[in-house]
Parts: C-alpha cells; structure tokens; sequence
C-alpha cells in the first residue's frame, strides 16, 4: 500500500502575518505576555508557502489588514464546497471584522458568499470531508450554524461536540487525510464527547488516533492533499504512523503560531471550486 497514494492539487488561500500579534486572549494559548517574534513569523509562513508550492499547490493570498492580528488563521474566514462560499460570524468582536476582506476576496473569485446567522468561524469548525461535512461545536461555532451549512451546502453535516478547551476548534483535533468518498481522517479521541467519539468510531473504523499530547503539539492542525502531509515537526510520532499508512510527511515549523493558538491548517483556507 505505501506509495499507492495520489495527491490531488489544491487550491489554498493563506494572509502574509504582516499584522501577527497576540494582542488579546480569546483562547488558553494566547498570552500577551509572550511576544511574537514577527520575523520568525514571517519566515515560517514563508516555508509554509514555499512548501505548498513546492507539492504543487496554487497559493492565493488575501491582503492583511492592519488591526487585526488573527487574520493570519485564514481557515477561520470561511469555507468553500464546490463553488460555494459560506462567510464567518467570529464569536469574538476582535476577530469579526476580518470576515469581510476575506469575503471581498471571494467575491472577486466569482464566489456567493452567504452571511451566516449564528456564531461560525469557517474551516476551523466546519470540515469538509468528502460525502459529507464534519462539525465542532462546543466553543465557537454553535450548532445553528451546522444547520445553516447544511441548508446552504446541501451537504449532510455531522455535529460533534469538542470538550477540550485547549482544542477548541475541530480543526485541531481533527484532519481529513483522504477526502475521497469513504476517505480517512485523523484524530484525537480525547478533543471529543463520548457520543461524538463513537459518531468518528463509526464513520471512521480505519482512523489514525492521535494523543492528547499529540493534539497539543498542533499535530492534527494538519493539512493532507491525500498523499504528502503537512504537519508540525514536534508531531513526530504521529507522523511515523502517517507513514506507515502510505503518506509523506512534510514537516514545516509554525511554532509563532502556536502561541496564538494555531498552526498549519489554521493559516489556510482550501477554495473548492
Ligand atoms: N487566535 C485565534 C483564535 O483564537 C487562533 C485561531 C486558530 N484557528 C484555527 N482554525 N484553529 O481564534
């Protein structure tokens, strides 16, 4: 099985960390008395992009709004399936104004964007995963807006409730590795309610598990194009069973970033066409 897995190209949208700060604390990560270093910021997000590119993946960047030190988490401003765009509503008034440039940069795409109603902070909550979408809840995005998203995509939505407050969005307890139909994802038991466990039990009985310690290291903030994995490099375990299972794993350090609560997945957004 191992060198049987097919990358499929994508499309990403990322937001250069001009502006990356931690200015305010909305999550248990953020502390503002831990600086930034912008530099090594910028250089990291550099070697993520350079990275995608270098796999080849289209990068499309949305210009950073000065103000607004979160935008880099560009995953949080919405989420694209198949040529649909469903906007964000940030449960935090820091973050809320970040959802309009990254709607102008839809918009100019050729994208509808719909407004959501309720609390939705796009990709972070809402994973599209083949035949149908996987949804956190339980600290930001409220389940109205699983609703919503399953009106608005025609797509069935699974809800699942996220218990850890250091994961707190679904995507970082969770990646999809293959989202082909009856694909395959990763994740970790512990981010989840005991239903939501046995919900991924069922839909997923060939899963990759990952620890707690894994999770907090930013392992699941990962992105997969179906073969290469794009993963922190601490998550080296997780990674040694990724590959076991056929994938390649593309180490790529967005340690800035994980004081803000974020890493990999969280800075980038996928636009399904
Ligand atoms: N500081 C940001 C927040 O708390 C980090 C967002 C991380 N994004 C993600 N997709 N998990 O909102």
């Amino acid at each position: 099985m191992p060198d049987s897995r097919v990358p499929r190209p994508r499309r990403f949208l990322l937001c250069e960390p001009r502006h990356f700060a931690v200015s305010y604390s909305i999550n248990p990560w953020m502390r503002t008395d831990r600086p930034v270093d912008p530099v090594r910021a910028l250089d990291q997000w550099q070697a993520l992009v350079d990275a995608y590119r270098a796999h080849g993946h289209t990068v499309d960047t949305v210009p950073p709004v000065a103000g607004l030190p979160d935008m880099v988490f560009a995953a949080n401003a919405a989420v694209t399936v198949a040529g649909r765009a469903l906007g964000s509503l940030f449960k935090a008034p820091e973050r809320r104004p970040e959802s309009l440039p990254y709607e102008a940069w839809l918009k100019a795409e050729g994208f509808e964007v719909h407004r959501p109603e309720a609390v939705c902070e796009g990709e972070g909550d809402l994973v599209p995963a083949g035949r149908w979408i996987l949804a956190g809840t339980g600290f930001r995005t409220v389940p109205a807006a699983h609703r919503e998203a399953q009106e608005f995509f025609g797509v069935p939505v699974i809800s699942l409730t996220l218990v850890d407050p250091y994961l707190y969005h679904l995507d970082t307890a969770l990646f999809v590795l293959d989202d082909a139909d009856g694909g395959n994802v990763a994740y970790c038991p512990d981010a989840f309610s005991p239903g939501s466990r046995e919900v991924l039990a069922r839909l997923y009985p060939d899963a990759v598990l990952a620890t707690r310690e894994e999770a907090l290291a930013f392992g699941l903030n990962a992105v997969s194009d179906g073969r290469h994995v794009f993963l922190p490099p601490e998550a080296r375990a997780l990674a040694a069973r990724l590959a076991e299972r056929g994938y390649v794993p593309v180490p790529v350090d967005l340690s800035e970033f994980h004081k803000a609560g974020g890493s990999i997945k969280c800075c980038t957004q996928e636009i399904r066409s």
